[in-house]
């Protein structure tokens, strides 16, 4: 049942009541009943060319979605087909950097969630900090550091769900191996590792760079830790996949600039949005709904 729980008592419980007018209003879409969501960041909103659009709505017309402002996201959520697979795509992010909420931040995942979505993949763009890393490489996360300050959890807890979330393994083995899979059929080289997000938005010092990599960073960005907390609370799979958009600071002689994010994630936009979509089709396959 697509965008309904079967049962109020679902082990995921997800303050739906919360999200009813924003769930209503995505019912009203599509007779779609989509499995997989999709978060698209910089250098993945291609994917949407790829996708037969049974319906389509932009965030303030979804009651409860924070505006999104950054050049490169659109900000509108699509449902339909991805190689055949349903889907259900937010195009664009609401950023902490932004001054929103962290609830603001995550609260497209609650949405999906509540929508009946099993399985989310996150993408972003990020800087290399992992020195064999270049410009225009994909990276599937294998897991994260939350270095912004804040989690999404803090306060009040929605609807019965855990206070104290198990992050053990956040990023789900199974998508991670179909990722791989995705782009081995894409004839695509897929970097694997730890995702360290910041608050951003200014970029990062040359000695922080370097204090991340001891730590144990192999990327570093401004979003999509949030989104796996909450979704992880929510008792979703989640994958994670980084486009490198540029050297991290420090890593090369260049200074670093939101344009060189937004010219290679253009440069890579087919890639990605090949990767993205063979991963829907393998998900689709050993996922039919
Ligand atoms: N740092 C933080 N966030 C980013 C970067 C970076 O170098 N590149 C893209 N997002």
């Amino acid at each position: 049942m697509a965008f309904q729980r079967k049962s109020r008592q679902s082990p995921r419980g997800v303050g739906d009541e919360k999200w009813g007018a924003a769930v209503a209003r995505l019912r009203q879409l599509s007779s779609l009943r989509p499995a997989l969501g999709i978060i698209l960041g910089s250098g993945f909103h291609h994917v949407l060319a790829r996708v037969k659009v049974d319906g389509e709505l932009s965030y303030d017309r979804i009651p409860g979605l924070p505006p999104v402002g950054v050049t490169g996201h659109s900000g509108r959520v699509v449902v339909g087909r991805l190689e055949g697979t349903p889907v259900l795509i937010f195009s664009g992010r609401a950023h902490y950097y932004e001054g929103h909420s962290m609830e603001a931040v995550t609260c497209s995942v609650r949405v999906m969630a509540a929508c009946g979505i099993t399985d989310l993949l996150l993408t972003n763009a990020a800087g290399g900090v992992n020195p064999k890393f270049r410009a225009g490489d994909f990276m599937v996360i294998s897991d994260h550091i939350n270095l912004m300050g804040v989690n999404p959890l803090r306060g009040t807890t929605i609807g019965g769900l855990p206070r104290f979330v198990d992050l053990t393994c956040a990023y789900d083995p199974q998508l991670r191996r179909w990722l791989g899979t995705a782009a081995r059929r894409c004839g695509l080289r897929l970097r694997s590792g730890v995702y360290l997000a910041v608050a951003g938005p200014s970029y990062e010092t040359p000695a922080e760079i370097r204090a991340f990599a001891r730590l144990g960073a192999d990327a570093v960005g401004m979003s999509t830790v949030p989104e796996t907390i909450v979704a992880r609370q929510c008792g979703l799979r989640v994958a994670g996949l980084s486009c490198i958009t540029n050297l991290a600071a420090g890593r090369s002689r260049a200074a670093l600039s939101h344009q060189e994010v937004l010219d290679t994630a253009a440069r890579v936009r087919h890639a990605g949005a090949r990767l993205v979509a063979e991963f829907a089709k393998i998900h689709g396959q050993q996922h039919p709904t």
